[in-house]
Formats: structure tokens, C-alpha cells, sequence
């Protein structure tokens, strides 16, 4: 397989676990931002596609979600996998999920049942530390799995 990992943070959170993946399996990290030009980023050589962003208010990232508005791709030979960093809001995990899918099923594209999450270091206290260490071994772990 021919991953790739397309990645949106604001705080860094979603970077860390978006490089650890990356380093894992060898590959490219693009990270996504308002300013960057989506069209030149191609999907044609990767069958494998990470998708990481961090939650708000129960949806990816605003620049996640107009990246993956705007993807224009022309065959279904793809695997996505979603990753989210978040503060364990309720069920903001599932729906953010559940968004990346029906997003890229309007493409027809398949996007993979088992996401990774981990929480994210938010406003103040909530969830210092994160991701941690054993975050960042599990999302290696992860990876691996569903790049097998
Ligand atoms: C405006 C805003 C909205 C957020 N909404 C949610 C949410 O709905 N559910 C949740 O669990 N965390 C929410 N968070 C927490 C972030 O998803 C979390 O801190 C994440 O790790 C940030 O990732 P980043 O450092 O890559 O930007 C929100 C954070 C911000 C700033």
C-alpha cells in the first residue's frame, strides 16, 4: 500500500499524532491549513489516505471539512482512515466520524470502520498531557494495523 497522511490542527495536538503515524509507516504528512491551495494536492498515487482533524463542535475542522468538500477524485480504488484528536465531548467523536463518512461516500470513497482517537490538550486544564506518550503508541499501533 501507498499511505499518505492529510492533516488539519490549530493547537498541534493532531500534528503530533499525524507525524507519529507518518514516521510510522514511512510516508508524507500534508498538513492542510486556510491558506494552502487544496487543488495542488493529489490523491492519484496513494491508496491509502489518513485523514486527521481535530473536533469542533461535533464536525472536523473547518479546513478538513472544505478539504474534503472540495476533493474531485475520479475512481473509488481508495482507502481512507480517519484519526481525531478531541476533549471526549459527549458523542462528538461518533459524529465527527460519521461526517468524514457521509462526505466521502458523496465521493465514493470508502472510509474504514475503525477511526483512532485520543484527546487533545483543550482550553485551560481539560486534558493536559495529551496526547501522551502511550497516545502515540497506540496511533502507531493503529496505523500499522490498516496498513497491513
Ligand atoms: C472551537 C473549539 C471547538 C471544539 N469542539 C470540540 C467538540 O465538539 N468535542 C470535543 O471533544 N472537543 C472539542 N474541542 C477540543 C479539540 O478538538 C481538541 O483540543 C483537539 O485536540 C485540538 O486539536 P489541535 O491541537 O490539533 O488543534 C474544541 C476545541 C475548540 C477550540
Amino acid at each position: 500500500m501507498n499511505p499518505v497522511v492529510i492533516y488539519s490542527t490549530k493547537g498541534g495536538n493532531t500534528e503530533k499524532v499525524a507525524l507519529e503515524i507518518a514516521q510510522e509507516l514511512n510516508c508524507k504528512a500534508i498538513k492542510i491549513s486556510g491558506e494552502s491551495e487544496f487543488s495542488t494536492i493529489s490523491l492519484k498515487d496513494f491508496d491509502l489516505v489518513f485523514i486527521g482533524t481535530w473536533v469542533r463542535g461535533g464536525e472536523p475542522s473547518p479546513d478538513m471539512l472544505r478539504f474534503l468538500k472540495q476533493l474531485n477524485l475520479e475512481d473509488g480504488n481508495r482507502q481512507f482512515a480517519l484519526f481525531i484528536t478531541w476533549a471526549g465531548g459527549g458523542k462528538s467523536d461518533v459524529l465527527t466520524f460519521n461526517r468524514v463518512k457521509q462526505l466521502l461516500k458523496a465521493k465514493n470513497q470508502r472510509l474504514l470502520d475503525d477511526y483512532y482517537k485520543c484527546f487533545g490538550k483543550s482550553l485551560g486544564l481539560a486534558r493536559r498531557g495529551h496526547p501522551n506518550a502511550q497516545d502515540l503508541v497506540d496511533a502507531r499501533k493503529w496505523a500499522r494495523l490498516v496498513a497491513k
